[in-house]
Parts: structure tokens; C-alpha cells; sequence
């Protein structure tokens, strides 16, 4: 069985394995001083919780790259829109933490709403991090990459990380984090890893557990999509035609299509015959699941 504490939790399991985990920023700077102290290096991995082999495999390297190794877990009701999924996101802190304590992870954070935003979400100070934000998943998301890129800032204060890791598979995200952490000076390095995928190739992501077992098919087609712009650029097809057909097997595969599009893999600007390493990204709902994929590649 698992223990739990109001405000100071630790979770014991089965074989005796514990992991402290905090919710209040007054615990996590009293043991980040403790660390800081002794002249110890500290990994953040920032998440949302009902953690995959996606989010473990960042929580490893972490933990590989830093003495000590610090998880959050915050479904942040700010990135999410009116019309979202914040509501029904899967929160399952029980089950993250006992997957968690198979892995060096030395804390795990998991703040209340009111710790993050004591004001609310609408009067706190915001991070805006300009241009990027506008395109793509801002341009269908307005407001997201404002919350992720405040909330993200947050944790970066509170837990003062030498290296934070996030995953490729959320590009735009990474690029936007790299920007605020140049544009802000802040002293962090920001380190990624390639999206750790499904066995059929489909991306691990927590919303992949809202399709029922149609979907669940359909949605591999999605990875196929970008594949196949990946092949058929490599191969010299101009990448727009691919691009055409990806939009219209998607719609055929009865995907609501928000976006097929290559891009500059350094900034996601539109690419110049020169460009050479660029990058397909899409995102596509399947009922009511919205995906997202990616896929990087070079042309010759
Ligand atoms: P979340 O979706 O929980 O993802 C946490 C981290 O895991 C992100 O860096 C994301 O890119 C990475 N990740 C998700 N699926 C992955 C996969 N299949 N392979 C590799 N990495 C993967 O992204 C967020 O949370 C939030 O926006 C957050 C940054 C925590 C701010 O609230």
C-alpha cells in the first residue's frame, strides 16, 4: 500500500521503496539550498504527470546528466484553452510516483493550483516569449506557449536546475524554452531527446490514452504521414506535393487536420531552397484527441 501525507508526501511501496515528494515551494527550496550547499548538480525534468517511456526516458538521462535529479508534476491550467482537455487530464500522481521510484529521482514536485498562482492564473505575471508562440500550435492554441513558457520559468526559479530536459516530440515547445532561457539570460542549459515511440511508431503522449481501440489504429497514421514526407523529400519530390498528400490521406483516415507543414528545423521558419536540415511537423485531431508528431530530417 502507499502512504500519503497532506503536504509533505512520501510514497513507500510494496518492496520498501521511497520517494520524497513535496508540494510546497518553501519544502523544495529548503532541500535545493541543502543540495546547492554541497556543491551538488541539479537535473529538472518539468512534466505533467501520468508519466510513459517517453517521460522516463527524459527522467533517466536526467538523472545520468546531474548529481540530483528533480521531477514536476503539474497539470498547469494556464497552457490549457477554454475549450480543452484540462478537466479531464489524466491525473494519476499515485501510479507516476511508484513508476518514478524504479529511477535515481531524488524529489518529486507536485504543486497545488493555488501554490503555483496564488493570485489566479489571470493576474499573474506572464512570459511571453514573441514570434514563436504565434505560429503553428500558437496559432490553434492562442495562449499556450504563454502558459508553458510562464510556468516553465516558474519552476526554473524555484528549483534553480543546472540542466533541464525536455522531449522533441513537443518541438515547437523546446524551441520556444531555448528562446525565454536566451532571451532571459537564465542560467540554465536545456538539453533534449528524440519522441520515444509506440511499437507501430505512434508517439507516447498521456492523451494517446483518451482514443478507444479504433482510433488507437488510426492514429499510427499519423507517424506514416510524416514518414512518408520525410521519404519522399529524401527521395526529391518537392516536399509541398508530399505534404498535399498527407493532408488528404489524413482526411481520408477521418482526422480533422489542424496543420501539415515543413519547416526550418532551427526556428520553424519557412525554408529557402538552401535550407537543408528542416523538420515536418502535424498535428490533427482524432475525435475529440488532438495529436501532435514530428519528424526531423536532412536533404542533401
Ligand atoms: P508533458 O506533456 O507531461 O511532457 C513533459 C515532457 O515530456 C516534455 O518535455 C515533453 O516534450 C516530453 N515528452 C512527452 N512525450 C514524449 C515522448 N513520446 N518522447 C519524448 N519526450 C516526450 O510538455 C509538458 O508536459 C508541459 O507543457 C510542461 C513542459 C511540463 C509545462 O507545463
Amino acid at each position: 500500500m502507499a502512504h500519503f501525507q497532506a503536504h509533505n508526501m512520501s510514497l513507500v511501496d510494496d518492496s520498501g521503496i521511497s520517494l520524497e515528494t513535496v508540494e510546497t515551494i518553501v519544502q523544495l527550496r529548503a532541500r535545493i539550498q541543502h543540495w546547492k550547499s554541497m556543491g551538488e548538480s541539479i537535473a529538472l525534468v518539468p512534466t505533467m504527470g501520468n508519466l510513459h517511456d517517453g517521460h522516463l526516458a527524459l527522467v533517466k538521462a536526467a538523472a545520468e546528466s546531474c548529481r540530483r535529479t528533480v521531477v514536476s508534476i503539474f497539470v498547469n491550467p494556464m497552457q490549457f484553452g477554454k475549450n480543452e482537455d484540462f478537466d479531464t487530464y489524466p491525473r494519476t500522481l499515485r501510479d507516476d510516483i511508484q513508476k518514478l521510484s524504479h529511477y535515481p529521482v531524488d524529489l518529486v514536485f507536485a504543486p497545488t493550483i493555488a501554490e503555483i498562482y496564488p493570485q489566479g492564473t489571470e493576474t499573474t505575471t506572464q512570459v511571453i516569449v514573441q514570434g514563436l508562440s504565434d505560429i503553428l500550435e500558437g496559432e490553434h492554441r492562442p495562449g499556450f506557449f504563454t502558459g508553458v513558457a510562464t510556468v516553465v520559468n516558474k519552476l526554473f526559479n524555484i528549483v534553480q536546475p543546472d540542466i533541464a530536459w525536455f522531449g522533441e516530440k513537443d518541438y515547437q515547445q523546446l524551441l520556444v524554452i531555448r528562446q525565454m532561457v536566451r532571451d532571459l539570460a537564465l542560467p540554465i542549459e536545456i538539453h533534449a531527446l528524440p519522441t520515444v515511440r509506440e511499437v507501430d511508431g505512434l508517439a507516447m503522449s498521456s492523451r494517446n490514452n483518451y482514443l478507444d481501440e479504433k482510433q488507437r489504429r488510426l492514429a499510427v497514421k499519423l507517424y506514416r504521414c510524416l514518414r512518408h514526407v520525410v521519404d519522399s523529400s529524401q527521395q526529391g519530390m518537392a516536399y509541398h506535393y508530399a505534404v498535399v498528400h498527407a493532408c488528404q490521406e489524413l482526411d481520408e483516415a477521418g482526422f480533422m487536420t489542424d496543420y501539415v507543414v515543413v519547416r526550418r528545423r532551427e526556428d520553424l521558419e519557412v525554408p529557402s531552397e538552401h535550407d537543408k536540415s528542416l523538420i515536418v511537423l502535424a498535428a490533427a485531431h482524432l475525435g475529440d484527441t488532438r495529436l501532435i508528431d514530428n519528424l526531423a530530417f536532412e536533404l542533401m
